[in-house]
């Protein structure tokens, strides 16, 4: 009955070595699969034919129109037709990437019943967070089954559960009956908020080949279901084939687009094809028009020829190192001008013009503490970026090196520390962007000549769309030992989890110690906590010059670190206020809680091998336990 405590997580060593801690479940798996192994049909039979014709042209149906599609195929009387139907959450299809990411999850879907267990079977139901497909040989439209096929549930208890419960018992109804009776999607999301730190994201959902009772009936029987799936926890997913419901206390969808969804107009979210890239929906205050668009991002075009010649054909000896995105080249430009030049290996799903556009708007990101973006090349199955080229390589390479960590002077410590934190000020709230940078490490912060610190790699993120879907070196999400808990183990990352990615990196650059554990029971944050909460923060600078520390200064430094690192995202600051920590002296702190320890924390307790590895990147995390 007791759900296994261990979350689902794939590491990945920096040497490419694949660490697999539990099994993956990603966003592009299943969150249910029905196919029943007794109806096999024949290969290359009549239903064989109808079915491909079928799954060949639901998705784009679904994807063009709004997230919803049905279809049949094979003559109106024949035992051999096929009958499909072929769903986005309505949330997706009205988000940023409207039509394309509700038909990436379909054609993925499309793949998965072509293996098993639902290849070869006349019948299967497949359902993702995304999406869902379903299809057989008897016609099935408008018949609710609402069965309960699948239920997920958080394992962390709700503080306050009488208080929960009741509250997401009033979210849930509310739902049920906005989804069923105002809805034109049969689609209902929103939010309820539990004073003093706590909101609750729920979501009700019901195909829309069913009528409103059908769908109200099915809901209120999966809102029945919860105090058996998840009472008392703190999220939980009940899903039949007809509707699904699922409560969070974190969000899960897109606040905005399932405003926009659950309003009767306009009755189609936009056409894939001629829409803005969503970062216009995003951003709102970005009003390039087209053509400027244009221009400012084909003066920002290098030719391939050039950037070869540039980098001596890409060759090993002007290779700097290996970003989270693809391998880093020095170049020289005719002009004599230095360039840092980063050859992607990850495959992005935007198309050149959409990819240039997200290119030129961060490139006008513009901040003496981020690198510059120069550029880029798309040309041949090439997609590079061009980058100022700053000589003092990455933080990581003096601050970790124990031969060199001591040139690192307490002034310019500091100074490394604000300017990080000033950049990514700029990255959360002055920008237009408002980026989140997901990945933010020692390797990630460059040092100029002066040893200014600019941080690197942001709105990568963004241009990759990554989310946590495909397991695989080409969609890394995060650096373990920086990762907040709450994006590590459910993927939501928000301004909060770089504050925390921060915090890590603050602690580093004042201790001079990487966060990998110091032994097995105790990372770089419980460490520095155990020593700061007894009074004895000075205990921690060992790999630090003793010349010119400022035991007042390094200590308000240590503090805000912790109060970055806390477990409760609520209760970190955000950078504008770690800024004016940093520097004003009048401004006082509140008490730190006890940060969060990654390991024992969350069930990957013991896990040496998993602490010993250190610097691995996270490639996928998994939110909920399976039932
Ligand atoms: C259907 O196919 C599966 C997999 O090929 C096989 O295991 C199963 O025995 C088949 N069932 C019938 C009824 O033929
Ligand atoms: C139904 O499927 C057939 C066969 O793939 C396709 O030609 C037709 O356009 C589809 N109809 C709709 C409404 O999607
Ligand atoms: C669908 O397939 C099953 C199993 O092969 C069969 O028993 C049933 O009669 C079929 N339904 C129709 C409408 O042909
Ligand atoms: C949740 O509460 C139950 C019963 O009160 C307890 O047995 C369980 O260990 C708790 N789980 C967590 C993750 O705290
Ligand atoms: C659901 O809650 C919203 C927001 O609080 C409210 O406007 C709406 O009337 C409620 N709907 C129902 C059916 O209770
Ligand atoms: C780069 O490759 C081209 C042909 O592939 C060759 O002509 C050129 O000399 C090479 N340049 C360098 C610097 O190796
Ligand atoms: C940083 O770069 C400058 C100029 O290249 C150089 O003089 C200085 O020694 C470098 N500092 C460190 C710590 O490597
Ligand atoms: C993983 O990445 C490699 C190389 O980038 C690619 O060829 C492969 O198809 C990817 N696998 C998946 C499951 O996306
Ligand atoms: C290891 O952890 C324990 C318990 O937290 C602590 O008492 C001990 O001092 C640590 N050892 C070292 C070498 O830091």
């Amino acid at each position: 009955m007791a759900p296994p405590p261990c979350r689902r997580v794939l590491l990945l060593c920096s040497s490419g070595l694949l660490l697999v801690i539990a099994t993956v479940a990603n966003a592009a798996d299943p969150v249910y699969t029905g196919c029943p192994s007794d109806r096999n049909y024949s290969r290359g039979g009549a239903f064989d034919a109808n079915l491909r014709a079928l799954l060949a042209s639901l998705p784009a149906a679904a994807s063009s129109s709004g997230g919803f599609a049905v279809n049949a195929t094979g003559a109106a009387t024949a035992t051999d037709r096929a009958y499909g139907l072929a769903q986005c959450r309505a949330d997706v299809v009205f988000g940023g990437r409207g039509g394309d990411d509700c038909r990436a999850c379909l054609d993925g879907s499309v793949r998965d019943v072509s293996a098993a267990p639902c290849a070869g079977q006349k019948s299967a139901v497949l359902i993702y967070d995304n999406c869902l497909l379903r299809f057989s040989n008897e016609s099935f439209t408008g018949a609710s089954d609402d069965r309960v096929v699948k239920e997920y549930w958080n394992p962390e208890n709700a503080t306050q559960p009488e208080e929960f419960r009741s509250l997401v018992g009033k979210l849930m109804d509310n739902l049920t009956d906005t989804a069923a009776h105002t809805s034109p999607r049969l689609f209902a999301a929103g939010v309820a908020e539990l004073p003093p730190f706590i909101k609750i994201y729920g979501m009700a959902q019901c195909t829309r080949d069913l009528a409103a009772g059908d769908c109200y009936r099915c809901l209120v029987g999966a809102v029945a279901d919860i105090p058996k799936c998840c009472d008392g926890k703190q999220g939980g997913q009940v899903i039949t084939r007809s509707c699904s419901i699922r409560f969070e206390v974190y969000p899960f969808f897109d606040a905005q687009a399932a405003k926009a969804a659950m309003s009767p107009a306009p009755a189609q979210p936009p056409a894939t094809r001629n829409r803005r890239p969503h970062k216009h929906k995003l951003i709102g205050s970005v009003n390039l028009g087209d053509e400027d668009e244009m221009r400012s991002s084909e003066s920002l075009l290098y030719d391939l020829g050039t950037l070869k010649a540039a980098t001596g054909n890409f060759s090993e000896d002007n290779r700097l190192g290996e970003g989270g995105f693809g391998p880093v080249y020095k170049g020289i430009l005719p002009n004599g001008q230095e360039i840092a030049v980063k050859r992607l290996s990850a495959t992005s799903h935007q198309g050149q013009l959409e990819m240039k556009t997200e290119i030129a708007l961060v490139a006008k990101l513009q901040h003496k503490n981020l690198v510059r973006l120069l550029g880029c090349c798309i040309e041949e199955e090439e997609k590079i970026l061009v980058y100022e080229f700053l000589c003092n390589k990455s933080l990581d390479t003096i601050l970790f090196d124990p031969a060199r960590q001591q040139d690192l002077n307490w002034e310019q410590r500091f100074k490394i520390i604000e300017g990080i934190g000033r950049g990514l000020l700029y990255l959360h709230e002055d920008s237009r962007l408002k980026i989140i940078h997901r990945d933010l490490k020692a390797s990630n912060i460059l040092l100029d000549a002066d040893m200014n610190p600019k941080i690197s790699d942001f709105g990568l993120a963004k241009l990759f769309n990554m989310e946590c879907s495909v397991a695989n070196t080409s969609r890394i999400a995060g650096t373990y030992g920086y990762m907040a808990p709450e994006y590590a183990l459910h993927g939501i990352f928000s301004a909060k989890s770089d504050v925390f990615s921060y915090g890590v990196l603050l602690l580093e650059i004042v201790t001079g110690r990487r966060n990998t554990h110091i032994n097995d029971s105790e990372d770089l944050l419980t460490f520095v906590w155990r020593h700061w909460s007894r009074g004895a923060a000075g205990e921690l600078l060992d790999g630090c010059p003793a010349a010119g520390r400022r035991p007042q200064e390094l200590l308000r430094r240590i503090h805000v670190g912790l109060l970055c690192v806390q477990e409760d995202p609520q209760l970190r600051p955000g950078m504008a206020s770690v800024v004016v920590m940093l520097n004003s002296r009048s401004v006082t702190l509140p008490a730190p809680s006890s940060p969060a320890f990654f390991f024992a924390g969350h069930g990957i307790a013991g896990d040496t091998a998993a602490a010993a590895a250190g610097d691995h990147e996270v490639a996928c995390v998994s939110d909920l336990e399976p039932r």
